[in-house]
């Protein structure tokens, strides 16, 4: 729990986020990182295409303060629209709502996901609204129903350590949602903080969506949950269009093969760029092992 806190407080730093940007693509992120720029990151997505795995494209940023900074956000993921686009990989785009400029003002984040899901509903591209910190959740649900008036390309997340969780998934069910544990720090006034009861929640929440809800993304590492999944749907003849797996790029990649062999939907999720410290930071506090990586990475440059 001490180390989870440490890096989930690092994470949350602006500080040496701007410095972690400048100092460049160090600390071995790109072992989960799938590159600077979205060409760089194309390549992993065509391979992983290429064995039947479908991408969703992180174009990393968050907390974003300054209003050229979300401009700036937003032209570089209408360049991710117009690469999947150009290169017809089988890919959808994930945005974190503060990258557009939620912390600064609700009209103007309002207006820069729109001009993106606009662009993006020509083509026929998904966007997901990643969710980030409870403060967050709610204005990022607003944006999802203010947008779903005039597009059916959009769809957002839930995540089970919130006590709201389960009315949010009966509330939004008509979306499609990926379902996740949670990965920042939350209060206990908010949500639950022990892994046997957030992994309960995971559990509740997607039998609900898979059986009640639009299409299903199960995102976990986690092969106990994975294997309950696979059960559940036989059990209740659930068709596997109906659903996905997704994981992090970089994490558990022969679980990831052997999923799709197995002939489930599978999606990578692809961040790129150069803000990638937060989201480095998360991913350690969730699971020190992956220090490893890190390690690796440093000893075998
Ligand atoms: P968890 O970390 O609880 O691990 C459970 C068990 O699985 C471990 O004890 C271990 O046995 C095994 N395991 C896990 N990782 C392993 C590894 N690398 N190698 C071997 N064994 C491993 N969060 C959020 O708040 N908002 C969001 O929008 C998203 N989006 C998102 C997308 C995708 C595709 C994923 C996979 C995750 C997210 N998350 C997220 C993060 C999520 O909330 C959560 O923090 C992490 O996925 C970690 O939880 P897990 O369910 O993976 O298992």
């Amino acid at each position: 729990m001490i180390v989870k806190n440490f890096f989930m407080h690092l994470s949350e730093n602006q500080l040496l986020n701007k410095a972690a940007q400048n100092y460049g693509f160090k600390l071995g992120a790109h072992s989960v990182v799938a590159g600077t720029n979205i060409e760089e990151a194309m390549g992993s997505i065509k391979e992983l295409n290429a064995q039947g795995i479908s991408c969703t494209i992180d174009n990393l940023g968050e907390f974003v303060h300054d209003k050229a900074e979300a401009l700036h956000a937003k032209k570089q993921i209408l360049g991710v629209v117009d690469a999947i686009h150009a290169h017809q990989v089988d890919a959808h785009i994930s945005l974190k709502p503060s990258q557009l400029g939620l912390d600064i003002d609700y009209d103007f984040c309002l207006e820069n996901i729109k001009e993106i899901v606009e662009k993006a509903s020509a083509f026929d591209i998904f966007i997901n609204f990643d969710m980030e910190n409870y403060a967050r959740l709610q204005p990022s649900f607003d944006l999802l129903e203010e947008l779903s008036k005039d597009y059916d390309n959009i769809g957002t997340v839930i995540q089970s350590y919130f006590f709201r969780a389960e009315e949010d998934i009966q509330k939004y069910s008509k979306y499609r949602l990926r379902i996740v544990k949670g990965a920042y720090k939350e209060p206990e006034a908010v949500a639950y903080q022990t892994k046997e009861e957030i992994d309960a929640n995971f559990i509740e929440l997607i039998e609900y969506h898979l059986l009640n809800g639009k299409f299903t993304s199960i995102a976990t590492h986690d092969h106990n949950v994975i294997n309950h999944v696979k059960q559940f749907v036989i059990d209740h003849s659930i068709p596997k269009e109906k659903f996905e797996f997704q994981m992090l790029y970089g994490f558990r990649k022969e679980m990831q093969l052997e999923l799709a062999e197995q002939g489930y939907n599978f999606c990578t999720y692809i961040p790129f760029g150069t803000d990638w410290y937060g989201y480095f930071m998360r991913r350690l506090a969730e699971r020190p092992q992956n220090l490893n990586l890190v390690v690796k990475q440093v000893f075998t440059k």
